[in-house]
């Protein structure tokens, strides 16, 4: 990839450099701080989810509280490119692996981009700079004598001619025996082990049966006491409890010896880069998707002309913070610091962890309509901002998980942002452009409600240094509760009613204004558009902290109120839902072909004459989604005579639940393991069993009484998991 897009610029303040609010966990209280801040890379073969969106609009809004202070910060991102996962997916959608990445990185781009975050540099792993950097840090690891070549076996794919990752093998669990489980735990029993012992393994890319073969591969020797020993002293500086448990939990008690070496290599055929000198293998992408922070970084220095090296030299006064989900601490405070220790850089100066997202109370589920994507959130129509007030409502610097709760959601933007804060410029704004040419009161500026909201405003800044978003937000409405309750004291609208009082209104209206540019201030981290919104109103520069003590003033007249925000419609949350849950719905035609395809199926007599339907179009048959699916599960229902339920392999990330009437032709365990075909776009069915999503083929006579048998599709050998049927 050529293009990086710096999607939007760094907006330091009028007046740059002011002291920070400070907090231990993010550094030193000086001016003019200057900080490198990431999130983790997204991967470049799904969608951005409202999961990922957690952790971008975290880090956002702590880009920006601290870009309000003046400090020099850069906010860098990539796409995640390298790896199988990404590699077959381009191989399943018949495209090069680049024109896949570079695709995704177009819609990575835009759904960053519409929800406001404020990377300086979004970039991809897959560049030059990140070639060159992983390079020189895999050669002075090899030269500090932290790299080994062993020879190592594992499970290759005969069928598909490559190393299978333990994720694509599956098999049955070693120790409760159920079915389809992957290589590393079971999800009925819960239990944990090697892929080496499953029963019964198959590549989950061909079905094979894999085999043993040796390769050699590179490690990482993180178990060098170099290694453990400066890990010991690094964990020392992290800013979270759980953060530290669990690193101290995997370097065990000194002498344990608990850290293992950490491959780093993978061979041919793989989407990645080569490792220098070695040819045939490349570097595992987990290696070099964190030197993707510096390239992309690397990348935006020499667009801006910084001193790259200054900032990734070994004691640099830079701040280096890497916000990540808690799945990826390992990577980040172990293989991360040591490699960058080891290789002559600075290591980071703290990683920021947080937990998993759910929705109402669950994972979030495709077939429930919860797996929100970022991009649908948008095309419903819902504002970005009212996702970012509401993770900043709720998040704060732990690793606790967090809930997105719809009803909640709906009811705490609209009587946060929209009733309380919002409603506080509509109010007064009205009277004083119509009565007071648009002009605040000057005295009124000293009133004591605003003196309170002032000394508020480096608390609340210092919450959200600390990560401590929810206490700067309650915080703030607790601040805007107190204006409303002066405003419904004073009632302007009665004050209004009489000439004598003009003086009051001007008053209650100035003091309501001045509170609302200081609350504006105390959520612009979190409402960036909204605040934009309000500066144009107000007829103000850019808000920083440093500007709570900068008042309103008569000089500068506002500009007429224009229209700050909507409450959330419920009706927009349903189609939210209806829109995640399509990737199983057919459109409307699409279910009339599929009724009309199954209309004809039962009604077609065994003469060839009868077996003619109405005609339809290559069209209507292009809605029907058929796809060759492979059974990894089959069971009897109980409770049904005619029923299966089977698993379904489409070559998606979640297997399909499908019931199907075969029961009477097929012994559950002679159907697993093969192929069939399945429609995949029709409508999933609640069924009294459980959910089915989709139907497998089967040939049947008419009257199944007369000629009984049922014969399920089965293409030939060679077809896999999710090829289109056309
Ligand atoms: N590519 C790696 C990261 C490499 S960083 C050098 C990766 N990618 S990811 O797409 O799976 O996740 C990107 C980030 O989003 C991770 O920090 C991950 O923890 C976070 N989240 C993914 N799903 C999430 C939720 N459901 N909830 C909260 N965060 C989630 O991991
Ligand atoms: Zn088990």
């Amino acid at each position: 990839m050529t293009v990086s897009a710096p999607h939007s610029a760094a907006q330091a303040g009028p007046g740059a450099a002011r002291p920070s609010a400070g907090s231990r966990s993010a550094g030193r209280r000086i001016a003019g701080r200057r900080i490198l801040v990431t999130s983790a890379l997204p991967y470049a073969n799904g969608q951005i989810h409202l999961g990922h969106m957690v952790e971008y609009i975290q880090t956002d809004i702590w880009v920006r509280a601290m870009r309000m202070h003046g400090h020099e910060i850069y906010y860098v991102g990539a796409d995640d490119t390298h790896g199988t996962p990404i590699m077959l997916s381009a191989e399943k959608e018949g495209i090069t692996p680049k024109q896949l990445i570079d695709r995704v990185w177009r819609e990575h781009t835009r759904d960053l981009t519409s929800f406001l975050v404020s990377f300086d540099n979004y970039y991809t792993t897959d560049s030059e700079e990140n070639r060159e950097l992983c390079a020189t840090i895999y050669s002075r690891l090899a030269e500090a004598g932290l790299i080994d070549a062993r020879e190592i076996e594992q499970a290759y794919d005969p069928v598909k001619e490559m190393f299978l990752p333990d994720r694509f093998i599956k098999g049955e669990c070693p120790k409760c025996g159920a079915k389809d489980q992957y290589g590393d735990s079971c999800e009925v029993c819960g239990s944990t082990y090697q892929p080496t012992d499953l029963v019964n393994p198959y590549s989950a890319i061909s079905g094979a049966t894999p085999v043993r073969r040796k390769s050699t591969h590179y490690f990482f020797r993180l178990s060098d006491t170099r290694c453990e020993n400066f890990l010991r002293e690094w964990v020392s500086g992290l800013a979270q409890p759980e953060a530290t448990n669990k690193m101290r939990e995997w370097l065990g008690e000194a002498g344990e010896a608990k850290l293992g070496d950490w491959d780093i290599s993978r061979d041919a055929p793989y989407f990645g880069f080569e490792i220098p000198g070695a040819p045939g293998k490349y570097f595992y992408v987990w290696l070099d998707a964190p030197v993707g922070y510096y390239a992309s970084f690397k990348n935006l220095a020499d667009q801006r002309g910084l001193d790259f090296e200054d900032w990734i030299k070994p004691g640099s006064t830079a701040e280096q913070y890497h916000f990540i989900g808690k799945d990826i601490l390992y990577f980040h405070t172990l293989f991360w610091p040591a490699m960058l220790e080891f290789a002559g850089y600075r290591t980071p100066t703290n990683v920021f962890a947080h937990g998993f997202l759910t929705v109402d109370g669950a994972k979030m589920s495709k077939s429930r309509g919860t797996f929100i994507t970022a991009n649908s959130f948008i095309e419903t129509g819902l504002n970005p901002e009212w996702l970012r007030y509401y993770f900043a409502a709720k998040l704060n610097a732990t690793m606790e998980d967090l809930d997105l709760n719809l009803d909640d959601f709906q009811a705490r933007v609209n009587s946060d942002v929209v009733g309380k804060y919002v409603n506080i410029a509509s109010r007064a704004a009205g009277f004083l452009i119509k009565r007071f040419e648009g002009r605040v009161q000057d005295s009124a500026m000293q009133h004591p409600l605003l003196g309170t909201l002032r000394a508020a405003i480096p608390a609340i800044a210092a919450h959200y240094e600390a990560r401590e978003y929810s206490r700067a937000v309650r915080q703030t409405m607790e601040l805007a509760d107190a204006v409303n309750g002066y405003v419904d004291t004073a009632k302007p609208w009665d004050q209004a009613k009489d000439p004598a009082n003009a003086a009051l209104l001007h008053e209650t209206v100035s003091v309501s204004l001045e509170a609302f540019r200081l609350l504006t201030i105390a959520l612009k981290p979190v409402l960036p558009a909204l605040a934009a919104k309000v500066e144009t109103f107000l007829g103000i520069a850019p808000l920083t902290w440093a500007d709570a003590d900068v008042p309103l003033s008569s000089a500068q007249p506002i500009n007429a109120y224009q229209h700050l925000m909507t409450r959330i419609d419920p009706k927009q949350i349903e189609a939210l839902i209806a829109a995640n849950r399509t990737s199983l719905q057919p459109t409307e035609t699409g279910a009339a072909a599929a009724a009309a395809a199954g209309k004809a199926k039962q009604s077609a007599a065994p003469s060839a004459e009868a077996a003619k339907s109405e005609t339809i179009s290559i069209d209507d048959f292009a809605k029907v989604d058929l796809r060759v699916a492979l059974i990894v599960d089959c069971k009897a229902v109980e409770g049904s005579e005619k029923l299966l339920q089977l698993t379904l392999d489409v070559g998606e990330a979640e297997t399909r639940n499908v019931f199907s009437g075969i029961k009477s032709a097929y012994r559950p365990e002679d159907l697993v393991g093969k192929l069939t075909v399945m429609v995949a776009n029709l409508a999933p069915r609640k069924m009294k069993f459980g959910l089915s999503e989709g139907m497998v083929l089967a040939a049947s006579s008419a009257d199944e009484k007369a000629e009984p048998g049922l014969y399920i599709l089965e293409p030939h050998s060679g077809a896999k998991p999710g090829m289109r049927v056309r």
